[in-house]
């Protein structure tokens, strides 16, 4: 009798638990369908199994909850929480003493606003563009009237990598850091993965090792000169704590901060690149746009530089600009919002359902979903720069006549939410503009390239291959 009572309750339970898709490989589960293309491999899922199920990874079961409407639930609850010490721990090295500190982690919440926005974002904004023209004033006398080819991706990289960190770190030599961030770069979604540590210093050794030296560069910049608000809050909360943080994990939090601040701009920059100089009726109307609204950049350097010449305000102006970044976030800004179970939890849906979750198990939203969702984006897969003017879809996303305003994130949401948004954003549009005014360039290359399907989740995936291009100065 007891016996049936419990399996009568195990199935009550159960039924309000996902549905978890079937799979043959023991321990790995799902791991080599969802590896091949995360992006196709979760939409088709949800197109079979609905929009809530669960896939099991290296024994970790993840429920995806594809929905938007449930998205706030899921967020406001307090039984849910980013798994930031994990992560942190896995692919920036920091010792977890040094994480999951609340009074430190409320503090630098508090800090990112007064370092990225309002204030500090014109100064970010003034020394990038002086930034950007300094390294565009050296490729351009490097390049001495003749043509360059290159990929897209790499100009992306030239204009933004160089400035940006030093924009943010002031007056490192970053070109040292150039070869080591690229390998590390290029394979963290591997250090993400939850293996044992002797499987990742077997396979991904040249990856640790390029991590170490970044860490280590990075552990000792407090006398840097020219640094940003930003990171003087950073490395000044973290001396406070000498008790948590060593300075190798000072090098691994700086490390974490420059890789989201590089990572995802670049290839966000690329995309964008990549669409809007193929189509002849954008690039038009955005090249007026920079006319009307940015002075031309002189790029010479015996031309003292006017720190006024492009500022935030003269940047929000060009909102076909703006419009096209976010498409481009649309498209290709896919990160995985993962959350981790402290307690068997259950959660009302929109719909007036409960889904259960139980203690351990992960949650995962992902933008993408909603992103390529022909209710809320009509034709989701065709580009359209214009598509976000004045930013009216994003206050008008419905499904079933009911306002769902989280259905746009690429920029996360919650307390986790990119800080550096902002920022992120203006860089793209300079390096744009700049672009615009100063390059003239010819595609080689007219294939499309595929996103790099392992990079999906992990922010904005780069191209699996680049576009090779020919550039030259006007
Ligand atoms: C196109 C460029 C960017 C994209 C798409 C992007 C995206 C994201 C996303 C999705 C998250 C939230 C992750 C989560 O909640 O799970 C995040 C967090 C973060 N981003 Fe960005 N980001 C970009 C650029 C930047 C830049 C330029 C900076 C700094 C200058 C920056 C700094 C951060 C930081 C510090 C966090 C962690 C916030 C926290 O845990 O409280 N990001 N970013």
């Amino acid at each position: 009798m007891q016996v049936l009572f419990y399996i009568k309750l195990s199935a009550v339970i159960n039924e309000n638990e996902s549905f978890v898709v079937p799979h043959f490989l023991p321990y790995f589960g799902h791991l080599f369908q969802y590896m091949r293309d995360p992006l196709k491999f979760l939409l088709s899922c949800r197109q079979r199994y609905g929009s809530t199920f669960t896939l099991k990874v290296m024994g970790q079961r993840t429920t995806f909850v594809m929905d938007p409407r449930n998205w706030n639930a899921i967020i406001k609850n307090s039984n849910l929480s980013f798994p930031g010490t994990e992560l942190a721990t896995r692919a920036f090295g920091i010792t977890p003493d040094a994480l999951g500190h609340d009074e430190i982690d409320v503090q630098m919440r508090k800090d990112y606003p007064k370092g990225l926005q309002n204030d500090s974002l014109k100064e970010l904004i003034a020394h990038f563009v002086q930034n950007i023209r300094e390294e565009m004033i050296k490729d351009k006398q490097e390049l001495k009237n003749t043509i360059k080819t290159c990929g897209l991706l790499d100009l992306c990289h030239l204009m933004i990598f160089v400035p940006s960190i030093r924009t943010i770190y002031g007056e490192i030599d970053v070109h040292s850091y150039e070869k080591s961030f690229e390998k590390f770069n290029s394979n963290i979604q591997l250090l993400f993965i939850n293996v044992p540590s002797f499987i990742k210093s077997t396979f991904f050794q040249k990856t640790l090792n390029a991590r170490d030296y970044l860490i280590q560069q990075l552990s000792n910049i407090e006398h840097v000169q020219n640094q940003s608000r930003m990171t003087k809050m950073r490395t000044d909360l973290m001396k406070m704590y000498p008790q948590y943080f060593s300075s190798s994990d000072i090098g691994g939090n700086h490390l974490a901060f420059l890789w989201a601040s590089v990572g995802n701009t670049i290839p966000a920059a690329f995309w964008t690149l990549f669409h809007i100089l193929r189509d002849c009726r954008a690039l038009e109307q955005l090249q007026e746009e920079v006319r009307e609204n940015l002075p031309v950049l002189k790029l010479d350097e015996n031309i003292e530089f006017d720190e006024n010449s492009w500022t935030v305000e003269k940047l929000a102006k060009c909102v076909l600009l703006e419009s096209a970044v976010n498409e481009t976030l649309r498209m290709y800004g896919a990160p995985m919002m993962l959350r981790t179970c402290s307690s068997n939890t259950q959660i009302q849906t929109y719909d007036g359902k409960t889904l259960s979750i139980r203690k351990n198990d992960r949650i995962s939203l992902f933008p993408a979903a909603s992103h390529y969702d022909e209710r809320l984006f009509h034709e989701p897969f065709i580009y359209k720069f214009d598509r976000f003017l004045n930013n009216t879809i994003i206050n008008n996303l419905e499904l079933d006549r009911q306002k769902v305003p989280i259905a746009y994130m690429p920029f996360g949401t919650g307390k986790t939410m990119c800080p550096g948004k902002y920022f992120a954003k203006n860089e793209i549009k300079i390096c744009l503009a700049l672009i615009f005014q100063q390059i003239e360039y010819k595609f080689i290359d007219e294939t499309t390239p595929k996103t790099r399907a392992d990079r999906v989740g992990f922010g904005v995936a780069p191209p699996s291959k680049d576009v090779q291009i020919q550039y030259w100065y006007q």
